[in-house]
């Protein structure tokens, strides 16, 4: 029995290049980790401009660029003081113009990072709103509150921080602002006109400039609508979510807001793309942010939160293509980004880190990262067996795949971080109890020698592993063998497999799954340690050698077929 799934294929008469989103391979870079030109030891945009034939080479669809805007970086360059320009310390608008143009010379698309929920301390509103009255139209920007006792001394509620602490900050006057994340990052009100009308003004400013879309930052946060009479922290996490009415995620009315970001995204041509950060509660709550009339398209992140295991990859896929399809939409496949533990490192620990947390950020690591990355004792080379079989399923799935800088060098999580060196907000608000997410953004290595390994000409602003310069895209470049060279292949033969969104599952064996894809396209997978028969045909890609001609455990094979 065949199981077929099928998404809509792009519509005919529209011209491909405006689909393109659909089925993309997009690299996220993090501007402050990747190459650093200038030699301060933080990336910067003439260092990523430096690299354009590396991506081309790489043979990406899009970069997603995380912020490079002006940052005291309290979150690493997520609380952000001006939307409309480029931090000194990474260039300046001419570079990001340069940039795009090279880019775009390259055949390569560019997503820039928006973050509505909250600006930083430092911008000007925030700025203003600290200087003005209760009651003026600059508090009305941000989600202000009085405290209580008899002077406003004490917090409206004791609703904690996601970062860790409280999440109220006082004004200094007896009124407390809300901060879901760092202190450094004001919640904006999105009930108010002028901060909606802005940030179309930030979206036509990027898009003149040339942008293709928006990577959206916490996108099911907007909408606020706080009850007079708060509910205390422990009520609030108990309040249900997906209903559409709780009083911080993904309310229902969020999606006025995207509808207005659409018709803006629609002036242009192609009509510029966005892709939501929303965590929410189901596959279907999920699917409004993807809609056509709302930002296009939404991350996923369940392969991600998904163990390497044949039953939990199946029913995501499943869930999410049907949902896809259903929605109009294409779907998105994630399994590393700058927020969690590098996926050969999740994959080692699967099973063995028993102190798993429901938050994604910390997944199963939080122990063994504060242990140094000794405890429990992991073996890389499962990881690393893994990881590659996990990416070589994903990138043959309909619909766009989401790449982290560094994971097509096969990265580790780097655990042994210095106290003192550590910059994630979660790590310092909560004393280290949480580690945080430095360890997935240490700087990229270029070369197996040198002050950063190529990364630039002095010390990386986070310390980098000495294993690095084995693992460098310099050791790798040529090494059919090395990951680097697995992604160049897949991501090259992928350009060829998606021609469109269908996908049949084909009987396998318990632990292994098999799917083929239209033009003769199949691909298997083993979760477990036993080998799998492969179809007959021509195999054009194995993460791990054939033996007696068999696909051996944790590993997967793309074979094309006679058609
Ligand atoms: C999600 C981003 O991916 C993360 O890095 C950031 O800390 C929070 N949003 C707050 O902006």
């Amino acid at each position: 029995m065949t199981d077929t799934l099928t998404a809509p294929a792009p519509t005919p008469q529209r011209p491909r290049d405006r689909d393109w989103w659909r089925q993309a391979s997009v690299y996220q870079i993090y501007p402050r980790s990747f190459a650093d030109a200038n030699g301060d030891g933080i990336g910067d945009l003439r260092g990523i401009i430096d690299r354009v034939p590396y991506l081309q080479t790489l043979g990406i669809d899009a970069v997603w660029l995380s912020p490079f805007y002006p940052s005291a970086l309290a979150d690493g360059g997520y609380d952000v003081d001006d939307y409309r320009d480029v931090d000194p310390t990474i260039g300046t608008l001419e570079e990001f113009d340069e940039l795009v143009a090279a880019l775009h010379a390259a055949g390569i698309k560019v997503i820039v990072d928006i973050v509505p929920n909250h600006t930083s301390d430092r911008h000007a509103w925030f700025q203003e709103a600290l200087a003005a009255p209760k009651g003026s139209p600059a508090r009305d920007r941000y989600v202000i509150r009085d405290g209580r006792g008899q002077d406003g001394e004490l917090p409206p509620s004791d609703w904690e921080s996601g970062f860790g602490g409280p999440a109220w900050h006082p004004m200094g006057d007896g009124q407390w602002y809300h901060h879901y994340f760092a202190p450094e990052q004001p919640d904006l009100n999105w009930a108010n006109q002028e901060v909606r009308e802005d940030f179309l003004t930030t979206l036509r400013f990027w898009s003149d400039r040339g942008v293709d879309g928006f990577r959206v930052d916490v996108a099911h946060g907007l909408a606020k609508d706080l009850p007079e009479q708060l509910p205390t922290h422990a009520e609030l996490l108990a309040l249900e979510a997906g209903t559409g009415e709780h009083p911080m995620w993904d309310r229902d009315e969020v999606h006025e807001i995207y509808a207005d970001w659409r018709q803006v995204l629609n002036s242009y041509d192609p009509p510029r793309t966005a892709v939501a950060e929303a965590w929410v509660a189901t596959p279907e709550r999920r699917a409004r942010y993807a809609s056509p009339q709302g930002l296009g398209q939404a991350f996923n992140f369940d392969l991600l939160e998904a163990d390497f295991d044949a039953t939990a990859f199946r029913e995501v896929v499943t869930d999410n293509l049907a949902q896809a399809a259903a929605s109009g939409s294409s779907t998105t496949w994630v399994l590393s980004n700058h927020d969690v533990v590098r996926h050969p490192t999740r994959y080692a620990l699967q099973g063995k880190d028993t102190a798993a947390s429901a938050d994604v950020m910390v997944r199963f690591a939080n122990e063994w990262l504060r242990s140094g990355g000794t405890t429990p004792a992991i073996d890389p080379q499962v990881g690393a067996r893994r990881a590659r079989a996990a990416t070589a399923f994903m990138l043959a799935l309909p619909g766009s795949a989401y790449l982290y800088q560094g994971e097509e060098l096969g990265l580790e999580e780097v655990a042994a971080i210095p106290q003192d060196r550590r910059q994630d907000p979660t790590f310092l608000r909560t004393g280290g109890e949480q580690i945080g997410r430095d360890g997935c953004r240490v700087p990229l290595p270029w070369s197996t020698t040198g002050p950063s390994y190529g990364f630039g000409s002095s010390a990386a602003h986070l310390p980098q592993p000495e294993s690095f310069g084995a693992v460098s895209v310099e050791a790798q470049s040529g090494d059919p063998e090395a990951p680097l060279e697995l992604y160049r292949r897949a991501l090259a033969l992928r350009a060829q497999l998606q021609t469109d969104e269908e996908l049949t599952w084909e009987p396998a064996p318990e632990g292994v799954l098999h799917f083929s894809r239209p033009g003769g396209w199949h691909v298997v997978t083993t979760f477990g340690t036993e080998p799998a028969e492969l179809p007959a045909g021509e195999v054009v890609l194995t993460t791990r050698p054939l033996v007696d001609g068999r696909l051996p455990g944790e590993a997967t094979a793309w074979v094309r077929t006679a058609v």
